[in-house]
């Protein structure tokens, strides 16, 4: 009885099959996959292998999938493999109802209903009137052998042709309907053809049968292409042009790369590019890209060189930001201007997508262009309104670590980008602090000391907030008020501490304030009435306690060259703040009290 393969499918991803293999054979990782002695044939060397979603060797030519391992290794049945890895996986197996038995034989006979239908349009492109289709893809530079390979078909013109193909197969006029072959008439009409007169793109799944169609149209002429409906097969969310062709593209090494259309998609792949996918006629959604890191942990996102290349990066990004991790990310790449790939690679070849490929950016690098993109960043208020976009990009990755990674990176560029060159005692910003790993009850202390003096004196920010961005600091309140703070309007007139509090207000940090302004324990630099130079050496002193060794060398090190430059007393008074907390580090202070800290 068969299984949902949406079933199948999640089991297979639930089951990380170095850890299943690995327990009948020793693997040891090669590169991205894993590799050791075949447990089905007696060797000395390594040659069967392990990837993401299936095993080979190639000594004995052993091959499969997790179910087939089992199968293979424990001598189970199907049904006895599936069940075990299920319940190691914690699923249940669906019990198919009689519902689901007719559902399932319903899809399958669709699948085949899709597929004499390729085959039916794919048989009128070589005939008299397929003729000036055929003619057209030639023209645009296809070889016969891409046409066939990606199976292109015409459907023709007339009426009721491909029902009367289909018909011969005994399909019937309810299955074509239900594929999405035929609409339903209007009004007792008799059903039409969906695609009329159009050049046909045999859309496959993963696994290369067809699930559905794109239509172009002959020339110009509007709409260009349309799709087939959403049908029990087709999702048009889910799958990704090209991406049967595309996975034996990628396990050949070749670049995963998703671009926009149909044709660029064919074209690259004549041209050598044989990891191209694209989305169906959307903007890529994260089931695409779930299923592009399945080819690749770091897959090209190619966008055209205009502004709604730009802005669709922007909405690509935004997608994926939430998903990617250290294991799994994106490049972008940038087409000229005007250009798609497939013109790229009709007028200048394939060396020139190439250096299209070679030039695309880690998401790292390219999320502070996204989000910056096309906005100016001039002003107070506009810059506030960048910092907050800045942070929110790199709030949207759940990866925790990762995130605070990006955080940083993304602040540092904005703060690169708006720093004046200064006179007066701040480092010169080439190295900007790099924030230390900061833990436990006695650095969560330290943090709200340092809070309470900017809370109590908001005129200490504008020289401050700069290292407060890069400081790594526990979870909680603490970074709570710290991304408030960064995303807060810089207001024009310096602003007083209830000014300042009512202002955190709006972004709801109410309660970290609190925590941060309780009594007991404050220094005197968060006093009303501490004076000027007690504040800044108040913050100081917990700001560089709660850095580490490496950052607090790197401070000083600033720190010297800043007093070198300028001589100025300010600057000397940081060196020597620096140099006390770095002692205060040797000595071990670190693990003591924070409050005996006081200023
Ligand atoms: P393009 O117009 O860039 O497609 O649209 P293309 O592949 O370069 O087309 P050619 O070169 O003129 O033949 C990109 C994709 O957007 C979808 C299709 O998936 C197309 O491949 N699209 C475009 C539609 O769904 N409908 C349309 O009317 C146009
Ligand atoms: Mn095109």
């Amino acid at each position: 009885m068969a299984l949902p393969p949406a079933f199948l499918d999640e089991l297979r991803a639930r089951t990380p099959l170095p850890g299943l293999i690995g327990r009948k054979t020793r693997l040891a990782k090669s590169g991205r996959n894993w590799k050791g002695c075949c447990p089905f044939h007696g060797e000395k060397t390594p040659s069967f292998y392990v990837y993401d979603d299936h095993f080979h060797c190639f000594g004995c030519g052993a091959h499969g999938d997790a179910i087939t391992f089992i199968m293979r290794a424990d001598g189970a049945s199907f049904p006895e493999a599936v069940e075990r890895l299920a319940s190691e996986a914690g699923m249940d197996v669906p019990k198919p109802s009689a519902q689901d038995a007719a559902r399932d034989r319903r899809v399958r006979d669709l699948h085949a209903v899709m597929a004499v239908a390729a085959d039916a349009y794919h048989r009128r492109l070589f005939l008299p009137e397929g003729r000036p289709a055929l003619d057209y893809l030639l023209r645009r530079g296809l070889t016969e052998r891409t046409i066939r390979d990606f199976a292109l078909g015409w459907a023709p013109g007339g009426r009721g042709a491909l029902a009367a193909d289909l018909r011969a197969e005994d399909i019937t006029e309810a299955q074509m309907i239900e594929a999405g072959l035929l609409r339903r008439g209007e009004g007792g009409d008799p059903p039409r053809d969906f695609f009329f007169a159009r050049v046909m793109f045999p859309i496959r799944d993963r696994r290369g049968r067809v699930i559905a169609f794109g239509g172009r149209i002959l020339g110009d002429g509007q709409p260009k292409y349309v799709n087939s409906p959403e049908t029990p097969l087709f999702r048009k969310r889910m799958g990704l042009y090209g991406l049967d062709l595309a996975r034996e593209g990628a396990f050949r090494g070749a670049p995963v790369v998703a671009v926009e259309g149909y044709m660029d998609v064919i074209a690259l792949h004549q041209a050598g590019f044989t990891g191209a996918v694209a989305p169906l006629g959307t903007a890529l959604t994260a089931e695409q890209l779930e299923e592009l890191w399945r080819l690749n942990p770091e897959p090209v996102l190619c966008f055209d060189g205009d502004a709604a290349g730009a802005r669709a990066a922007a909405r690509a990004a935004e997608v994926a930001l939430p998903l990617i991790s250290s294991e799994r990310s994106l490049r972008f790449a940038t087409l000229p201007a005007g250009d798609d790939p497939d013109t790229l690679t009709a007028k200048r070849g394939s060396g020139a997508f190439q250096a299209v490929l070679d030039a695309a950016r880690p998401m790292a690098e390219a999320l502070y262009g996204l989000v910056a993109e096309g906005r100016p960043a001039v002003t107070p208020e506009q810059r506030a309104a960048l910092r907050h976009r800045l942070t929110g990009a790199a709030g949207a990755i759940a990866d925790k670590a990762l995130s605070a990674e990006y955080r940083r990176v993304l602040l540092d560029r904005f703060f690169a980008a708006s720093r004046r060159p200064q006179s007066g005692g701040r480092p010169p910003s080439r190295t900007l602090p790099r924030p230390a790993i900061a833990a436990g009850p006695v650095q969560a202390e330290r943090a709200r000391m340092m809070f309470a003096v900017i809370l109590r004196h908001p005129w200490l920010l504008p020289q401050v907030e700069e290292a407060v961005g890069l400081l790594d600091l526990p979870p909680g309140p603490a970074t709570q008020l710290r991304d408030a703070l960064l995303a807060s309007t810089v207001a024009a007139e310096p602003l007083d501490s209830e000014g300042l509090i009512a202002q955190l207000a709006r972004y709801g940090v109410e309660d970290a304030v609190s925590w941060a302004l309780a009594p007991i324990g404050l220094p005197l630099a968060a006093r009303a009435e501490a004076l000027p130079g007690e504040v800044e050496e108040g913050f100081w002193h917990f700001f560089l306690r709660l850095r580490g060794e490496a950052e607090l060398i790197e401070d000083q090190q600033d720190a010297l060259k800043a007093l070198a430059e300028t001589n100025d007393p300010s600057a000397q008074r940081r060196l020597i703040l620096v140099s006390e907390a770095l002692d205060a580090l040797r000595r071990g202070e670190g693990a003591s009290g924070a409050s005996g800290d006081a200023a």
